[in-house]
């Protein structure tokens, strides 16, 4: 237990790495050197943070996830459990690929569900929301929601996570803060 930072005694955490004020690191998980967590983090039960990962503050990482080297989390994103992110396209266990990581990025604030796959080499831009179980095959734009395999354009999602209707001119309000949203070539903006 380090001062303000709670670490449950069954996690590994290999030093050095860099742990931000406020952070819970669960039961059984394992942080590599050289990774960054930012503050008031969650990682749940048995997450892997690999060496050189830059998570920022207040992301929440849910049970049973690994988050491989190539990965960078921006603040506030919200990976659901047993999500799985990817860092070589193709993997062969006879021919080593450790130069070949294809890198993926998480923008802030987004979400990524239960159970979905991110192949890497994408960007996951910032409110993005990618549904349960959907596997990310190409870049998702800022506030887009996509869903299915491979992942599908599904409408848009506002950074409270309420589904965007746009009227005739490109407006939308958010249901739940009534804050104000303009789609102009399929692009979202909060204005
Ligand atoms: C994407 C999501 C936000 C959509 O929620 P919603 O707006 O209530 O969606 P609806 O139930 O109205 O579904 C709309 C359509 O999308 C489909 N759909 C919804 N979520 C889907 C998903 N994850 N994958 C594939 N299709 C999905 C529905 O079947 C429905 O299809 P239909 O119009 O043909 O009937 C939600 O389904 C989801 O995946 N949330 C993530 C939950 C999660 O992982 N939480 C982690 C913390 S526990």
């Amino acid at each position: 237990m380090i001062d303000e930072i709670y670490i449950h005694e069954t996690a590994v955490v290999d030093a050095p790495c860099k742990i931000g004020r406020g952070t819970k690191i669960w039961h059984f998980c394992h942080l590599m050197p050289n990774c960054m967590i930012g503050e008031e983090c969650i990682l749940g039960q048995n997450v892997f943070v690999a060496s050189e990962v830059t998570l920022g503050n207040r992301v929440k990482v849910q049970n049973n996830v690994s988050i491989y080297k190539g990965v960078t989390c921006e603040d506030e994103v919200f990976i659901g459990p047993s999500a799985v992110f990817t860092n070589v396209v193709n993997p062969r266990s006879a021919v080593e690929r450790k130069n070949e990581f294809a890198p993926t990025h998480i923008g802030k604030g987004a979400t990524i569900g239960a159970n979905a796959t991110i192949v890497c080499g994408h960007n996951i831009g910032r409110y993005a929301f990618v549904g349960a179980g959907t596997v990310v095959t190409r870049n998702v734009l800022d506030y887009e929601l996509v869903v299915g395999n491979p992942a599908q354009h599904a409408g848009w999602m506002s950074e409270n996570g309420q589904k965007l209707q746009f009227d005739a001119e490109g407006f939308a309000l958010c249901s739940a803060t009534g804050e104000k949203y303009q789609l102009v070539d399929n692009k979202v903006v909060k204005l």
